[in-house]
């Protein structure tokens, strides 16, 4: 177990912990032998890693969480509220209990603009990092019914370029910054190692599987009404759509931060595949 330079046993709380980067940040953080709280809603759902002690809070009920940030010295903190998937509201309250509590490390986990979660946390005066992954190859798990049925991968605007990146590699960037000095008041802007387009997303993924996977280009009404039908918001519609047709450059450059901090290369599209495949078949 890893203490402080007082002799203090290190408590790091990971929010979000049952889903795609939290999971990632917990076994990386108990791989390198810390003390690591997993906050869910659900402990019965959630399967979280072996090791993790489990806290149950919801963030969009902060006054809850006094429990699960008790002997909390550092703090994975998702930014967005499940429900409805909008940023979370109750940022103040978190950042004030963090501070109460003798939290010294944040990392945040952007949803695209900084919220009330990132402004109450460097309001609070809290030491944080800002990561901000581009799309996550997980979103990959969408096409998982049309490959299974059809062998096909159906999405809008083919020609965009996206530097996606493995929610593994999020992960542990989560867990070095937030058990290394060097990373206060940092945004880091994390990638893959390449940019892709959807073409080459859906051979990559063929090779993977053995088989053909063909890639079918929806037009942009058809992505609408397709997320309609899957219950997202106008709002939510509008900003998926428009990211595609238009990316920010942020999408679409290569960044070496992923190998800079965890000294090794940012895992590909094709080993994600690989350590994927079953999901597909
Ligand atoms: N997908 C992308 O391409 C992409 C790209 C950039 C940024 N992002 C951002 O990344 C975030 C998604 O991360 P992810 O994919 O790791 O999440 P995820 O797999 O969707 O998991 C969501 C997690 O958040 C927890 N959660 C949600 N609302 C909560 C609440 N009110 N209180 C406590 N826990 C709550 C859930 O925990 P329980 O259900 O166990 O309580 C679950 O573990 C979003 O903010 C998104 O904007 C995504």
């Amino acid at each position: 177990m890893i203490s402080d330079e007082e002799g203090i046993a290190m408590t790091i709380l990971v929010t979000g912990a049952a889903g795609n980067v939290g999971r990632h940040a917990v076994e990386e953080l108990l791989r390198e032998g810390h003390r690591v709280r997993a906050l869910t809603r659900d402990p019965a759902r959630a399967r979280l890693p072996r090791g993790a002690e489990v806290a149950v809070g919801d963030l969009a009920v902060p006054d809850g969480l006094a429990p699960a940030l008790e002997g909390v010295t550092a703090l994975h903190l998702i930014t967005f509220d499940g429900g409805d998937g909008a940023a979370l509201r109750t940022g103040p309250r978190i950042a004030r209990l963090a501070a109460e509590g003798g939290v010294r490390q944040v990392t945040m986990l952007w949803s695209g603009e900084p919220g009330p979660v990132e402004k109450a946390v460097a309001a609070e005066g809290l030491p944080w990092t800002a990561l901000q992954p581009q799309e996550f190859m997980s979103n990959a798990l969408n096409w998982v019914d049309s490959v299974r049925t059809e062998g096909v991968v159906r999405e809008p605007f083919g020609g965009t370029l996206s530097n996606m990146i493995h929610e593994a590699d999020i992960g542990a960037v989560a867990a070095r910054t937030l058990t290394e000095d060097g990373h206060t008041g940092r945004e880091y802007v994390l990638t893959g190692p390449e940019v892709l387009d959807m073409p080459q997303k859906a051979a990559i993924l063929g090779r993977a599987l053995g088989r053909d996977i063909r890639f079918v280009e929806l037009t942009e009404q058809q992505a609408r009404e397709r997320m309609r039908q899957a219950g997202a918001s106008q709002e939510a519609i509008d900003h998926v759509v428009g990211w595609y047709a238009d990316p920010p450059k942020e999408a679409y450059t290569v960044t070496d931060t992923v190998e800079r901090l965890l000294g090794r290369p940012a895992r590909t599209f094709a080993q994600w595949a690989q350590e994927n495949a079953e999901a597909f078949r």
